[in-house]
């Protein structure tokens, strides 16, 4: 939707890697498809690192990000003259006077409203000091009908009492209304249409529930290790990165209770209401439920893969978990005794995030196949990425004598309509943020939850000596022990592709 306001984004650390990735690609991209007018717009980038206006914008215009067919074209251009930089010292609450003057003096040069979107896309040690510095100089005021906001990246915190402090700060400076949390996974398409699905058609609503569901799967694995990010990860880890806001909201998001609306409150409240429902982890479960894993090297073919110990920044000692498997229950009158089972890791066979509700057997099993029993294989699964798309299996006769019977697949994929555009998920999370509306945006209350259930365990990790931590080779589904934790021989994960290929080529889906 083509918004109609007014506005400068300011962007705190923008020197780093996300900005050039995808924050200016990300309005680049709004801008293009003629959802912003030039005149609606600046971006002003602001870090520590001196460099001029003509450094920073080639530095954000000359990526490979933005992925220019011609660098020169008009409409590059005109973007780039939209962007303006601003080298500050954040951590010094007087340098902010200089942004205030420097906004003063984009907004009357551009006749642009004191319109204020302030990205901090820094390490989360620079959350609070930005914030004061902002309001310092009222920058955070929303005074004669204009708006500021404050768009926060993740990690939102790194237990629950750090993600309550960090509330607590930011409420000092900004009203809730005015704080948009990222969780970058809320602004994927594929994720929205999870609701779509669920609410808009009406064979779903009556089957999604402990009656029909045996259980579900969320997955989200990832092919590439840590990569560059060794510092920041190791000590995070999978359960922090990846678990506790990416997998949790879309657990919330299969889970929930129809809204009633489809305004910001409404959803956060049905969201806020399945994080409270989750059955908390004690040290027993702890145990039995999850299991945590870390890459070692492999050969694969030719290649090489390294060990988690062995990338940049990470300790050649560490512990830190780059794979978690959990088995959740969600104690409410829907879910009560369904399984959920969710899986995350680096270095796996390849790159996918899917959601797979596993439908319950017949009552009867009328049809005996020797080869197949379709009754155990109704599945219904959501494609987040890549290759978008649902696809659901069910059984089938084979045509002929007797009743041979076989599981087929009813697919769709995004990628059929070649008109339909399907936007990074940045592009829509700032659009909503210029628009004010965040409803894909985490509220304090679901944040603080989540971490509820995450404490514990992060607890029990390290106090437990005993509990293990266990090795896979990279470009493998994992530890062998996340098999275990699916119950039953009949049921299992579901692997939509196998381990490495031996000549070291990753397999496609
Ligand atoms: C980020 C995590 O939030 O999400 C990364 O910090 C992870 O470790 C990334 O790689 C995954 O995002 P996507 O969109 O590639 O699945």
């Amino acid at each position: 939707m083509k918004t109609s306001q007014k506005f400068v984004l300011v962007i705190f650390g923008a020197s780093g890697d996300l900005t050039k990735r995808k924050l200016i690609p990300a309005i680049f991209r709004i801008f293009k498809s003629e959802l912003l007018d030039e005149d609606q717009f600046i971006i002003l980038g602001v870090s520590r690192t001196a460099m001029d206006n003509g450094q920073f914008q080639s530095r954000v215009i000359n990526s490979e990000f933005l992925n220019f067919k011609n660098p020169e074209s008009v409409i590059t251009e005109r973007f780039k003259n939209k962007i303006h930089y601003l080298s500050l010292d954040t951590s010094d609450l007087d340098s902010y006077r200089l942004l205030s003057d420097k906004l003063d003096h984009l907004c009357n040069e551009n006749n642009i409203p004191h319109n204020f979107l302030f990205y901090l896309s820094t390490p989360p040690s620079m959350f609070e000091i930005i914030a004061r510095g902002i309001s310092n100089y009222n920058l955070n005021k929303q005074t004669k009908g204009t708006f500021k906001r404050l768009i926060i990246e993740k990690p939102f915190g790194y237990d629950l009492k750090s993600s309550q402090i960090l509330n607590e700060n930011l409420h000092s400076c900004f009203d809730e209304d005015q704080i948009f949390r990222i969780d970058h996974y809320l602004g994927k398409e594929t994720v929205q249409n999870l609701l779509v699905t669920r609410f808009s058609n009406s064979i779903f609503e009556p089957l999604w529930n402990r009656n029909y569901i045996h259980h579900i799967e969320i997955t989200a694995a990832e092919q590439v290790g840590v990569g560059n990010r060794g510092g920041y990860y190791d000590a995070s880890g999978a359960l922090r990165d990846m678990v506790q806001n990416h997998l949790f909201n879309l657990l919330a998001m299969v889970a929930m209770e129809p809204p009633v609306n489809m305004d910001a409150d409404s959803i956060r409240n049905e969201t806020a209401k399945v994080f409270q429902s989750i059955k908390p982890f004690t040290s027993k479960n702890i145990i039995r439920d999850i299991i945590r894993g870390q890459y070692t090297s492999a050969n694969i073919g030719k290649n090489k893969l390294k060990a988690y110990r062995e990338e940049n920044g990470v300790d050649s000692q560490s512990k830190t978990e780059t794979y978690v498997a959990m088995k959740v229950f969600i104690d409410n009158w829907r879910w009560s005794g369904v399984p959920f089972y969710i899986r995350t890791g680096k270095a796996l066979p390849t790159r996918v995030t899917e959601i797979v509700i596993h439908f319950k057997s017949t009552p009867l099993h009328l049809f005996k196949n020797d080869q197949q029993n379709v009754d155990k294989d109704n599945l219904l699964v959501f494609r987040i990425q890549p290759d978008e798309g649902i696809l659901l299996k069910f059984g089938i006769k084979i045509p002929g004598v007797g009743f041979e019977t076989k599981s087929v697949n009813m697919d769709f994929h995004y990628s059929d309509y070649s008109d339909i555009y399907i936007p990074e998920a940045y592009e829509r999370l700032l659009l909503d943020a210029i628009n004010g509306d965040s409803t894909l945006y985490p509220r304090s209350d679901s944040v603080e939850e989540a971490w509820k259930i995450i404490d514990p365990i992060l607890d029990e990790w390290k106090l437990n000596k005993n509990l293990k931590l266990y090795g896979y080779p990279a470009g493998t589904w994992g530890p062998e022990n996340a098999d275990a934790l699916i119950e039953g021989t009949e049921v299992k994960w579901r692997y939509p592709c196998k381990n490495l290929s031996n000549d070291g080529i990753y397999c496609e889906l």
